[in-house]
């Protein structure tokens, strides 16, 4: 038995999308098509990945990380020539290739294998992907001869009015013979309304010197959505965002509405959790058991350890220990990292800030490069003064000091063990442990002066 091979076309510009992003950097669910598609194949466990790159290619490269190799496509000349970019590599192999287009990101490992197993049962030259679309407009037209064999695909710009009303479609997902692809590939003419090389004219090809062609169809459109315009991408987010968050509630996690709940596919939830409607869990965040994530939150790129309590709350590359609170309406920027029983409550901004375990931080503060120990008492209304117009500076808490309502730690300062800031201070030495500092002007009382008049 010869080798399993993959090819995913990933060169065009993407005219449709209208954007200066490359089509297949678009993403889905947080994570670009081609990224989605790429690790789709790598999940199958094919001896080789090629990815064809042509429009974008350092950025598209850039956003691959895996074991593939990019071949480059200069001139975009359709997609049976991104195909013969990959000869050099792949024309002496024996074996199965699978082409897959960078912008189907909802195809799964599960249809890619059921595909080259039929394909390889079979002993067909090609398998061609189909579905069934209720609106086939713009896809690939799969036709077949009066028997029901497959003969060829017919474009959409090429096909005539009885061929644009056959529904079943070309997803541009294939499976070919090695050495059938590429000898089939040298036929393949750019005589179209396009003037492209087609891939799929492949399959006519094959069929009339005599090869087995087959379809595989599968019942599921959704899974073979190819994306050319912004209409698409936004169906693809839905059915993507539907699989995820089927997913985790497979797994034990509770979506109060999963309908308005955005999880990305690099997010990982744990039993338990229950999100309300409204989040937003974006990046490579995780999300431990027992949390409560209520409404009008977003995590970032965060670990929230078990048992956390958010609400209404944006949370940003950081890390949030077991059983804080966090919330209404804190804002937590990157690089902070909460502790276990903390406190962040509402209208509370952290930055670069590590705030140890127990301690509170409970209304209308600002906490930025700063250390703050264990059993802290923040006040109201507190801020951290890091900021002289040129340099930022640390400000140090040490356990167990209580800082009074309305203070501003003017860094560089450090407040020792236990100290006491009285409310209304505006702090420029360092506190030592155990003592209390008063740093505000004394209270002036004019008796009847609002009178004098
Ligand atoms: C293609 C198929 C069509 C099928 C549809 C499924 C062809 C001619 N048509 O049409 O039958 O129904 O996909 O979604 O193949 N690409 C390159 N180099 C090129 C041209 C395209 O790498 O020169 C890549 C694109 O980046 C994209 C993929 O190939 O990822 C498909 O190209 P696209 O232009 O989107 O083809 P469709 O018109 O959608
Ligand atoms: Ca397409």
């Amino acid at each position: 038995m010869g080798g399993r091979y993959a090819i995913v076309l990933a060169a065009g510009q993407g005219t449709r999308m209208k954007s200066k992003l490359y089509k297949v950097l678009h993403q889905v669910c947080g994570k670009t098509m081609v990224e989605h598609v790429v690790n789709q194949a790598e999940a199958v466990g094919f001896d080789h990945i090629s990815v064809v790159v042509g429009h974008g290619a350092d950025q598209v490269k850039e956003a691959i990380v895996g074991d593939v190799s990019f071949a480059l496509q200069q001139e975009q000349l359709g997609t049976g020539h991104a195909v013969r970019c990959v000869e050099p590599l792949l024309k002496e192999k024996q074996g199965t290739t699978v082409v897959l287009c960078g912008d189907t990101p909802l195809i799964t490992s599960q249809t890619i294998q059921e595909l080259v197993d039929f394909h390889e049962q079979e002993a067909s030259k090609v398998t061609v992907l189909t579905a069934i679309a209720h609106n086939p407009h713009g896809y690939g037209r799969m036709i077949r001869d009066e028997r029901g064999e497959v003969s060829k695909i017919v474009e959409q710009k090429d096909a005539t009015a009885k061929e644009q009303a056959v529904t079943e479609i070309n997803t541009g997902i294939y499976c070919f013979d090695n050495q059938a692809l590429f000898a089939a590939l040298k036929k393949v003419n750019n005589d179209n309304k396009q003037g492209e090389y087609y891939l799929p004219d492949v399959i006519g090809l094959l069929k009339d010197s005599g090869g087995k062609v087959s379809a595989y169809s599968i019942s599921s459109l959704n899974e073979t959505i190819g994306v050319n315009d912004r209409v698409a991408l936004a169906q693809a987010e839905k059915y993507m965002q539907k699989r995820i968050n089927d997913y985790w509630m497979t797994e034990g996690v509770t979506l109060i509405d999963p309908e308005t709940t955005y999880i990305s596919a690099d997010a990982i939830l744990s039993q338990d959790a229950t999100i309300y409607p409204n989040v937003s869990i974006k990046g490579a965040s995780h999300i431990g058991e027992d949390c409560i994530i209520e409404s009008g939150t977003e995590i970032h790129d965060s670990v929230i350890e078990k048992g956390v309590h958010i609400r209404s709350s944006y949370i940003y590359n950081s890390y949030v220990s077991e059983g804080a609170s966090i919330g209404p309406f804190a804002h937590i920027r990157p690089e902070s990292t909460v502790g276990k029983e903390v406190k962040v409550g509402n209208f509370v901004e952290l930055k670069k800030a590590a705030i140890k375990d127990r301690s509170k931080v409970s209304h209308l503060t600002y906490i930025g490069d700063a250390a703050i120990g264990e059993d802290v008492n923040i006040g109201c209304g507190v801020v951290t003064v890091n900021y002289d117009g040129k340099n930022k500076h640390q400000t140090i808490v040490h356990d167990g000091a209580f800082i009074g309502s309305g203070s501003n730690l003017v860094a560089p300062v450090e407040v020792g063990k236990r100290a006491f800031v009285a409310a209304g201070s505006t702090i420029t030495n360092s506190v030592d442990e155990y003592s209390l500092a008063i740093a505000r002007a004394r209270q002036v009382d004019k008796q009847n002066y609002v009178k004098k008049d």
